[in-house]
């Protein structure tokens, strides 16, 4: 792999994905890593990230220095770039001159090919206090700004660059050539980090885990469990039971998307547990939002294990080999050991079907544990899955469930239902579904307001509606919807949804706002 070691800001996924998106695989490593243990990992090239802290802050990260005797290719980002300098005897000065964001900038050396036939002239993206001052022994300076003399050195002998800037930020011109030309020509790394290969080796792995051994895999629609399963079918085709958990609180299309769409393209065997009744039970009387989660995620662990056990009793039935793995659609960001994160305050009861419990008596099975979201879809579109499951918008576990503030009804359900087809549709059809994160549409079911249609008085209930653009969803801004568009799903709603005489639009951001309601 290429290691990206990570000095505990958010660069270091980013620039993981941008290495991949080089078709180069790529892992990210905390910046405590050893020498010893980076050999073992046998990298092909290092990628030193950007970080928060200064060289001089007593207790900033550094790097062990016998990393840079390995003989392996290393390419230093901002603060990288300073912790480079220092280890291999260059030297950072703390001049007072800040940059921060776009700045222009002169390329003064190509340095092998890594600014190779670029503009002299360009812009990239800067964010530093601390500067180079002056290059290590040997390396040849690059590029500077203006208040930068040294914004990128190299050494084409030892196969060492630095730059000050990010190139893995989309607002640096030629960034990502900068990466491509390190990986490619620097380190001479090949470009088959690709779907198909990805595919080809999990496939053989999950093989080779499973071999003739029965597998299940809990479905919810969304692509990462939709993938998961996609790809475990490949690999044992029928030892694969599906379970898809219908439990009411699901928008309007989806069980059919899965039952029809997704087992058409995929050929999976799937059984569909119709717990509708069940939740709605489980639900009657609760209004508070963590209650809700809870109870949705107890009933959701009691489906799956119903479902479970009729698999076995089937298995007793025919060959007696009970169900020994269990397909989970973990991802890389989940697992990924990082420099920067601390533990978060517990804010909502996250519940997916990534989440069933470990006591459940399976063993693991996970395709997607080394796979970016973007790299899962680029993977089910490769295995065929409709665009309708890939191109998904993140939808919660829980489901309309945390969508109706107030008390969870069959009525109340339909309503909402119908109301977010019509927003999904306008959104589809104003072609924003790629510009938004997502768009929960929320029924205030403990609210209403007076309202007039036709020649009568109602008195309804309020639908708000919360697009927002996110990159994780860890913080996310309202999105500004053209008021056309707003126009028309408001006046559709109001329409065509009984009970509904009233549409408004969260505009608040998150932080403080959390992108769903409850
Ligand atoms: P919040 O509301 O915390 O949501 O800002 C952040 C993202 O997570 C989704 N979300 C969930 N996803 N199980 C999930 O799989 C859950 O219990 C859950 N709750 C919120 C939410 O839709 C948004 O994308």
């Amino acid at each position: 792999p290429v290691l990206v070691v990570d000095f505990g800001a958010q660069y270091a996924q980013l620039i993981a994905r941008r290495v991949r998106e080089a078709s180069v695989y790529s892992e990210v490593v905390p910046s405590s890593i050893t020498a010893e243990e980076v050999a073992a990992k046998s990298p092909v090239g290092i990628v030193l990230s950007g970080g928060p802290s200064s060289v001089y802050e007593p207790g900033s990260p550094e790097l062990d220095p016998a990393i840079f005797d390995l003989g392996v290719p290393v390419l230093g980002i901002c603060y990288g770039f300073q912790v480079m300098a220092r280890a291999l005897g260059g030297e950072v000065a703390n001049t007072g001159l800040r940059e921060y964001g776009s700045t222009d900038m002169t390329v003064t050396g190509e340095g092998g090919s890594l600014l190779g036939g670029q503009p002299e002239s360009q812009t990239v993206w800067m964010s530093h206090g601390d500067s180079v001052s002056k290059a290590p022994e040997g390396f040849e300076v690059l590029a500077s700004t203006s208040s930068t003399p040294v914004a990128a050195f190299g050494s084409k002998e030892r196969r060492m660059y630095g730059v000050q800037w990010h190139p893995e930020v989309k607002h640096s011109e030629f960034g990502q050539r900068v990466l491509e030309n390190f990986l490619h020509d620097t380190a001479g790394i090949p470009a088959d980090w690709t779907s198909n290969n990805v595919i080809t080796d999990q496939v053989a792995l999950i093989k080779k885990q499973v071999g003739d051994g029965k597998v299940i895999c809990a479905l919810s629609g969304g692509v990462d469990s939709s993938v998961a399963g996609a790809i475990v079918h490949q690999a044992v085709g029928d030892q694969l039971t599906c379970v898809f958990v219908d439990h009411g609180l699901l928008r309007q299309g989806e069980r059919e998307q899965v039952e029809i769409d997704y087992v058409a393209s995929t050929g999976v065997r799937l059984i569909t547990i119709d717990a509708r009744d069940q939740f709605m039970d489980a639900l009657a009387g609760v209004t508070d939002p963590e209650q809700k989660r809870k109870i949705i995620g107890r009933e959701f662990i009691r489906s799956f294990e119903a479902a479970a056990e009729a698999l076995v009793l089937e298995a007793a039935a025919t060959d007696g080999e009970p169900v020994k793995f269990l397909v989970q659609g973990t991802l890389y960001p989940d697992v990924v050991e990082s420099g920067g994160g601390t533990g978060t305050a517990n804010i909502k009861s996250h519940h997916n079907v990534g989440g069933l419990p470990e006591d459940l008596q399976f063993e693991l099975v996970e395709p997607l544990r080394a796979l970016f979201k973007d790299e899962v879809r680029a993977i089910g579109r490769e295995l065929g899955l409709p665009e309708a499951i890939v191109g998904r918008q993140p939808f919660p576990g829980p489901g309309l469930g945390i969508r109706i503030v107030g008390e969870v009804t069959w009525e109340r359900l339909e309503l909402l239902r119908q109301a977010d087809a019509i927003v999904r549709a306008e959104l589809t059809a104003a072609g924003l579904d790629d510009e938004i994160w997502q768009c929960p549409v929320v029924l205030l079911a403990d609210v209403r307001s007076v309202g007039v249609q036709g020649d009568g008085r109602t008195y309804g209930h309020p639908i708000v509606l919360r697009p927002v653009s996110s990159e994780d969803a860890m913080t996310a801004d309202w999105t500004r919807l053209p008021y056309d568009l707003l126009a028309r799903i408001s006046n559709r709603i109001t329409n065509e949804v009984d009970g509904v005489n009233r549409v408004v639009l969260d505009v608040t951001s998150k932080p403080p706002g959390t992108i769903e309601w409850e």
